[in-house]
């Protein structure tokens, strides 16, 4: 099974990304976390990207479906979670072209639907672990009070550079002018399941549950 997490910055993809790698053993695939990564790595893509990144920006549409691509050369194992990706109009059609290309299908887009105002509190409270990912909030999942990741017991926590308000600003206008559009992209293929993101993490996880079948 394939299928995408579409919604704006903060909307819980990544959170529910993971829930369903350790459920039923798909593979993620962050846009984010793999040029987050070629930035750590100070890469040249690194370089190339961390200004757009930091401010709130789409990086273009052939770095990430370059990087996205790549992936899809790879294991299949229990299908793919595309998060955060695709972005833009022309990345959504890309991904159709790419599955055809490895005689796969897209059986799902999981919609998390939000309000802004909670955006704003779940990102300027979120940090992850340095070492998994695993992802907490300062409000709704706090670090555990001993300071060790319940996922790998690692004692360090790293918060995004592009988790301040400024930047979230800009990020929500991109999703709205750009992303957003998806929304009824795929809708007319009949692909589109909205879930309510505003419930609990596991409220949240058992709606797309229900909504993947
Ligand atoms: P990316 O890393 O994809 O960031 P994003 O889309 O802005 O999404 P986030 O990771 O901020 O949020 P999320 O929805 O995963 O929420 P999370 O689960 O962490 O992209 C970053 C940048 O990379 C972009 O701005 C762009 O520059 C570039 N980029 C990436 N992909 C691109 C592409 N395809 N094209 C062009 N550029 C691209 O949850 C957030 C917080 O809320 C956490 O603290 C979590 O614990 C908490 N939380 C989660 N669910 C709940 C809940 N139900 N109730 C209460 N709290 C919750």
């Amino acid at each position: 099974m394939n299928i995408i997490l579409l919604g704006p910055p903060g909307a819980g993809k990544g959170t529910q990304a993971r829930k369903l790698v350790d459920e039923r053993g798909m593979i993620q695939l962050s846009t984010g976390d793999m040029l987050r990564d070629a930035m750590a790595s100070g890469s040249e893509l690194g370089l190339k990207v961390a200004a757009i990144m930091n401010a709130g920006e789409l990086v273009t549409d052939e770095i990430v479906i370059g990087l996205i691509e790549e992936k899809l050369n790879g294991d299949h194992g229990g299908g793919f979670i595309f998060d955060g990706f695709p972005r833009t109009l022309p990345q959504a059609d890309a991904l159709g072209a790419l599955l055809e290309k490895h005689g796969a299908t897209l059986d799902a887009v999981i919609e998390m639907q939000v309000d802004d105002d909670a955006l704003v509190a779940r990102i300027t409270a979120r940090s992850t672990c340095g070492n998994c990912g695993e992802v907490y909030n300062d409000l709704s999942k706090p670090i555990p009070a001993d300071g060790k990741c319940a996922n790998c017991g690692a004692s360090e926590f790293k918060r995004r550079a592009d988790d301040n308000e400024e930047s979230l600003r800009t990020r929500l206008m991109e999703y709205y002018k750009k992303t957003s559009p998806l929304i009824g992209y795929y809708y007319a293929r009949g692909d589109l399941r909205s879930v309510d993101g505003l419930a609990e993490i596991d409220e949240v996880a058992g709606a797309i549950s229900a909504a993947l079948g």
